[in-house]
């Protein structure tokens, strides 16, 4: 047997409804603050994802799906979704001298060591803004990520953290003189952090390695690089979080691991899900619509890490209601299938959302009503010649004994039903 790739994950029935549950949630949220959804290929050229992610950052460097098309373009599966929105925004016309609000969901693909929480194919739900410079909309893509998780009831599991990295003059300056510093002691840093060095020096200050976070000790400090102005947009995003009263930390340390962000950067953090803790993260890349070919739009946005927070949902609710019908047809003479059908049609109409299987394949009564009961259904309708003409449905309630069994005209059949 041909198993799934390592890291991409199926998803089965039982798992699929939590997901809907999860996704109608988001989406729900995210059309209540009204943003508009944009739908974006899988597929894109592998500059975009070089040029707009960074080809040093881990992500380009090492973990794309690239390939080359049939006339021998380098084509990637998309690793996120940003640098694709911006350029599809900027192909359409989209951002010139206009502001946009979009969300996106769907797969993205990195080739990272699976592990619980972490798949080579994941799923993010992204909102972005564009044209908006203040630090209002900082505010407001946090206040929707946050009516998100209470929405999910997961607000108590999440905590937010944030930081500036000034703008992207601020970052070089930054950057040169952590190299200055880590340059002469670089013999003692981990191999992950030496190599780093090279590429992408500020994700040094993300190590998990105690030995290298005791050599940043006296490292020099972003926050005292940042300029008065990046600082002034920083002091008043917190303030409009204590307004809305969103708790949050400020971490100096968090830098990000996509090279596109300048300011506002944030991580909404679980300890629940063991190594993985980032659920959601995103923030300010005022930068990355000019980088991409267009001219400078301020833009933020975020990404939701969807199978984490499924995760999430089953430790906050880990027993869900779900079953697979509410109502089950029996058919208790064959002739009688196309009535079955019939019936069934008129109460999908009738019933909204009710989930309506009619019994197929025949058998015994006893066997439908085995049928009835393994699909979780509340409901059974006996259809035998006595119904023959709908008149009168003949309801069992499989939960309530009281009920029992009842012969009803159409109408009270239809409230009981309802009920
Ligand atoms: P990111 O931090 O690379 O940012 O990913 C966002 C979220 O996606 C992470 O916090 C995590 O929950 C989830 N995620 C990332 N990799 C995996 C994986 N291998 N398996 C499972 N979940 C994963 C971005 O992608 C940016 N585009 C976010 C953004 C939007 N910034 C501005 N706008």
């Amino acid at each position: 047997m041909v198993k799934a790739v390592r890291g991409m994950r199926d998803i089965l029935p039982e798992q699929t409804r939590r997901w809907h549950q999860v996704e109608r949630s988001i989406l729900a949220t995210l059309a209540s603050h009204a943003f508009e959804e944009i739908r974006l290929p899988l597929l894109e050229y592998t500059e975009l994802f070089a040029r707009g992610v960074g080809e040093a950052t881990d992500i380009v460097e090492k973990e794309m799906y690239t390939l080359a098309d049939r006339d021998g373009d380098s084509l990637s599966l998309r690793p996120e979704g940003t640098a694709s929105c911006v350029r599809a925004l900027q192909e359409h016309g989209l951002l010139y001298n206009q502001n946009q609000r979009v969300h996106y969901s769907g797969p993205m693909f990195r080739y990272e060591k699976p592990q619980k929480g972490r798949y080579r194919q994941f799923y993010q739900i992204g909102a972005e803004a564009y044209g908006f410079a203040g630090p209002d909309m900082d505010a407001e893509l946090l206040l929707l990520a946050w009516d998100c998780w209470h929405a999910l009831g997961i607000q108590d599991r999440l905590r937010l953290e944030i930081n500036t990295l000034g703008s992207s003059k601020d970052r070089a300056a930054y950057r040169d003189a952590l190299v200055a510093y880590l340059e002469p002691i670089q013999g003692q840093l981990d191999e992950d952090s030496q190599r780093r060095l090279l590429t992408n020096p500020m994700r040094i200050l993300d190590s998990k390695k105690p030995e290298t976070q005791a050599l940043l000790e006296g490292a020099p400090r972003l926050p005292d690089f940042v300029d008065a102005e990046s600082r002034e947009h920083f002091e008043k995003l917190q303030q409009l979080l204590d307004q809305v009263g969103i708790p949050y930390r400020v971490n100096a340390n968090l830098v990000r691991g996509l090279d596109y962000y300048t300011r506002t950067v944030f991580e909404w953090l679980t300890d629940e899900l063991g190594a993985q803790g980032a659920v959601c993260a995103g923030g300010r890349y005022d930068g990355l619509v000019e980088r991409l070919g267009g001219r400078p739009t301020p833009a933020v946005g975020f990404a939701v890490g969807l199978d984490r927070v499924v995760l999430l949902h089953e430790l906050a609710e880990p027993k869900t209601a779900f079953a697979p019908a509410d109502i089950y047809i029996c058919v208790l003479d064959e002739s009688l299938m196309g009535t079955a059908m019939a019936l069934s049609q008129r109460l999908r109409s009738l019933l909204e959302g009710q989930r309506i299987r009619i019994n197929i394949g025949g058998g015994a009564l006893k066997k439908q009503m085995k049928r009835a009961d393994a699909a979780q259904a509340n409901w059974a309708i006996l259809l035998g010649d006595d119904e023959r003409d709908l008149g009168s449905l003949t309801l069992k309630h499989l939960r309530n004994a009281e009920f029992g069994q009842q012969r009803l005209v159409w109408q009270q059949a239809l409230d009981q039903l309802n009920d």
